[in-house]
């Protein structure tokens, strides 16, 4: 399938709001159930515009439609859209001594397995190596696991995120350092 990577900018919210819980309720169903996702959605699961207003988030298109979904992140938090975060002043990290971290990736469900996360990841981890950081971290959902596993990602350790319904959302925190393995 032909679809090319761009940077999202905010015109793009509307569609991202309508494509995110399309890819969690389908791609996250084998994982969690509905009551986590429906919990999740808007909080965990969202856009983070502080994220587009970096240009570090980025959308795959396909015949001028939004199919996919994905950034890295120069700042402290670590997950959760807009009205989910809890550190509204999001302060930068230190490349020297931080971890870059990769945020809310989501495919379409018609075109996962066809490429267009790796794509999205390659030029998150190409622009974090180039904007001085030498690792990378993520809280991942279990659906997201595998995918991040294939990428050299490590779990480092797996907890639960407390959502607004009473639900937890099982989570595992991965790690991928940039340096060649020894
Ligand atoms: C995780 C996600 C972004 C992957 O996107 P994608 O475009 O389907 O991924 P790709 O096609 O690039 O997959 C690359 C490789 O990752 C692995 N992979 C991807 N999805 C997988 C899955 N569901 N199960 C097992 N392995 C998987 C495979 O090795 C795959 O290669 P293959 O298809 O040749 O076997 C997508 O499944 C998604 O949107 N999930 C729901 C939202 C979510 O939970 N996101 C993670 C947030 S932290």
């Amino acid at each position: 399938m032909d679809f090319c990577i761009r940077l999202a900018s905010l015109e793009d919210i509307p569609k991202l709001t309508t494509l995110i819980p399309e890819s969690a309720r389908a791609l996250q169903a084998g994982y969690y159930t509905s009551e986590q996702i429906k919990g999740a959605l808007g909080t965990v699961f969202g856009v983070d515009s502080q994220l587009i207003q970096d240009q570090t988030y980025f959308v795959a298109e396909n015949n001028h439609q939004i199919v996919g979904c994905g950034g890295w992140s120069k700042r402290k938090t670590l997950y959760g859209g807009d009205s989910g975060k809890n550190n509204p002043e999001d302060s930068l990290l230190n490349p020297d001594s931080d971890s870059a971290k990769i945020r809310a990736f989501f495919v379409h469900p018609a075109r996962a397995r066809r490429g267009i996360g790796s794509q999205i990841m390659r030029v998150c981890e190409q622009a974090a190596e180039r904007a001085g950081f030498k690792d990378v971290e993520m809280i991942a959902t279990l659906a997201g696991e595998a995918f991040y596993t294939k990428f050299g990602y490590q779990a480092i350790d797996r907890f639960e995120i407390s959502l607004p319904n009473s639900q937890f959302l099982p989570v595992v925190r991965m790690f991928k350092s940039f340096a060649p393995s020894p």
